[in-house]
């Protein structure tokens, strides 16, 4: 018997190996990544790891003890090189790996600044990795001057965290606003005003033409004709789901690799789950970039590979944290046509509630866990309460 293995050893690939076996699956089981390090969380990589105020092993997500204790072979280090789904082998060097069952969790890549812009020169960098943030932590010294390309989460987190440590912070943003992408105009003016408050300038509309320096970048030029001086440059400007290996295997791809509702891809032994995975959802497709998708829909299908036939549904939610402000947005927004502001009890406290003609489909609350809670609740049980009332609506009232 070749058991179960698992390519990509993030928060999805470690969620499915501990599901599999507290669901009491015996048989062998092996966990391979490619960083050279246990699996993480990575999240706090562009908050308190970042900033200096969580220690790598709370950054772990098991003791190695665990792994050894669960009979989880667990292969760090380890590249995949290709899969044969005809034979069920993969090989990793010249070693090859044979399986019963497969699943991919291989997640997304960073974005990378095109090299012909100076994206290759020293001092350039994306928050991905452990080893990408343990790069570029020791030019994060007040007074450094960090150039932020992007101003979705990623690149707002660092953003954060630069102007915490005293850097002076300059954010570009091609697009005409930032988070335009993820969230409501009300939520990225909320988090304009919150950057600004904390000194950071933010240039919406503005991309970057070149970067400058010989081997190390020292200055960048702008859209709109500026040349600044910059000391580093963090690119937050999106992920791309790792579908390589799934590829050249031949699976199924559509915006990452296509599952059906239990995580089965197009080959019947190969399962996908979290970031890197697209499953079906309401008529269409879906693919989500969070940790609550990559647990959930990990534990999914660790159920559905030992026959549980339980489709995934999600239930979204995400988190940023700013400076002193923490973000948690519970839906999905996609579709939106209004958004109601309410006004939370404390200074700086608010959600921005969405809504499509009457149905709630998101909200993002800033310091405000209560609304979060509440959203939540509701979103999860399909009750939108009347947009009209919900910006003075009592929280309690709303869920009887
Ligand atoms: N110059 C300036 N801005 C750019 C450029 C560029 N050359 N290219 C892209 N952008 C902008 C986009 O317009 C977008 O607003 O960068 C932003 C990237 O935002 P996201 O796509 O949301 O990606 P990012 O913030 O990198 O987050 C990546 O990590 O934590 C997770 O939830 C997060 O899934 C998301 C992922």
């Amino acid at each position: 018997m070749a058991g179960i293995v698992v390519v990509g050893a993030g928060q999805a690939g470690a969620a499915l190996v501990a599901k599999l076996r507290t669901e009491g699956y015996d048989g062998p089981l092996t966990l391979i990544g490619e960083e050279p390090v246990l699996p993480y969380q990575r999240p706090p990589l562009s908050k308190k790891y970042l900033l200096g105020e969580m220690p790598l092993d709370r950054l772990l997500l098991r003791p190695a003890a665990f792994y050894a204790e669960n009979a989880i072979t667990l292969r760090t280090g380890a590249r995949v090189k290709a899969i044969d789904v005809s034979s069920r082998m993969l090989l990793i060097g010249d070693e090859t790996v044979a399986y019963d069952q497969l699943a991919l969790t291989t997640g997304t890549v960073a974005r990378q600044l095109p090299e012909a812009a100076g994206g290759r020169l020293g001092g350039v960098h994306v928050v991905r990795s452990l080893a990408d943030v343990d790069r570029m932590a020791p030019a994060f010294q007040p007074g450094a001057r960090a150039l932020i390309v992007g101003g979705g989460y990623i690149g707002l987190e660092a953003a954060a965290v630069a102007a915490k440590l005293g850097l002076q912070v300059t954010l570009i943003e091609t697009a005409e606003r930032i988070l335009q992408r993820v969230a409501a105009r009300e939520t990225a003016d909320y988090f304009r005003r919150l950057h600004h408050a904390h000194g950071v300038e933010i240039c919406e509309g503005t991309g970057l033409t070149a970067l400058i320096g010989d081997h190390a970048v020292s200055g960048a030029r702008l859209s709109d004709g500026r040349e600044i001086a910059v000391d580093l440059v963090i690119a937050g400007i999106g992920v791309t789901p790792a579908t390589g290996l799934a590829a050249a295997a031949g699976l199924a791809l559509d915006n990452g690799i296509a599952v059906d509702g239990f995580g089965r891809t197009s080959d019947p032994h190969v399962w996908a789950a979290g970031d890197c995975a697209s499953f079906p959802w309401r008529g269409g497709r879906i693919r989500l970039e969070s940790v609550q998708n990559a647990i959930d829909q990990a534990e999914s299908v660790a159920c559905n590979m030992l026959g549980a036939g339980t489709a995934y549904d999600p239930k979204p939610w995400f988190w940023s944290d700013q400076y002193d402000v923490k973000l948690q947005i519970a839906g999905l927004n996609s579709g939106y046509d209004r958004v109601v502001v309410r006004p939370g009890g404390r200074a700086g406290a608010v959600s921005h509630w969405y809504y499509a003609g009457a149905r709630l489909l998101a909200v993002d609350a800033m310091n405000d866990p209560r609304a979060y809670m509440t959203g939540k609740r509701l979103i999860e049980a399909g009750v939108s309460p009347d947009p009209a009332a919900v910006a003075d609506a009592d929280l309690k009232a709303m869920l009887v």
